[in-house]
């Protein structure tokens, strides 16, 4: 099965003791730190922009994937490479040029991905998938954490895994929404690779262990 990843999402994590939060799930075993980025067109709600990512880069050694839930994201690409992030994963529904897009974020240095809503089809990705490092598959509609994992995105991660395995086998599969101990194992079978968990970490409570206990939690239950 090869190793599977957590990548803890910040949005659900305390924005006064954002630092805090990320040491803890960073010696609980996180990968990297997820960044949903909203700007409240392409999604109803708002959350941060490159500030934050430049506030976190120094304090931290995980790699940052800034999740791009915005309308053109091209106006914003060269920010957040500048503000220290390491993957910028824009929508295949987000922009119009998405090729041009992905050229340059690699330009830019970084990793590059694209993510697909609920209702995408995973063919949409077929002409892109050779430029790309990560495929996100989104496994409820984007726009707020502590939503219902949408169980009818586990054939279309099965369609990704074997897209990647054809035509891009370095790239990542990660899926982000709903995921907890309860899902992970679920996605895992389907092909991902990466796992993003936003209030299943976050909003742990201190009496189930806190957030240490439940990257633990989805660590162990992806593992099978
Ligand atoms: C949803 C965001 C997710 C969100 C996940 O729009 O992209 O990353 O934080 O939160 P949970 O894990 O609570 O569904
Ligand atoms: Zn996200």
């Amino acid at each position: 099965m090869g190793m599977i990843k957590l990548a803890p999402s910040i949005l659900s994590a305390d924005f006064a003791r954002l630092g805090e939060h990320c040491a803890e799930v960073a010696r609980a075993g996180a990968d990297r730190l997820h960044v949903d980025v909203m700007d409240g067109h392409f999604v109803p709600n708002i959350t941060i922009g490159p500030v934050v990512v430049r506030s976190l880069r120094p304090t931290t050694q995980l790699a940052l994937e800034t999740h791009l839930m915005i309308e053109n994201p091209d106006r914003y690409l060269d920010a957040f490479a500048e503000a220290g992030a390491d993957t910028i994963t824009v929508h295949q529904e987000g922009g119009v040029h998405l090729h041009r897009t992905i050229q340059r974020i690699k330009a830019l240095g970084k990793r590059a991905g694209v993510a697909i809503n609920p209702a995408t089809p995973a063919e949409t990705l077929e002409e892109i998938l050779p430029d790309l490092d990560l495929v996100l598959v989104m496994t409820v509609n984007p726009g707020f954490g502590g939503q219902a994992f949408i169980a009818s995105t586990l054939p279309k991660i099965r369609r990704v895994r074997q897209m990647i395995d054809r035509l891009q086998p370095s790239c990542e599969l990660e899926v982000d929404g709903g995921i907890d101990a309860k899902t992970a194992p679920a996605v895992v079978d389907a092909g991902a690779r990466v796992l993003v968990a936003g209030s299943a970490v976050f909003s742990a409570s201190a009496s189930d262990g806190g957030v240490a206990a439940a990257v633990q939690r989805i660590l162990a239950s992806a593992a099978g």
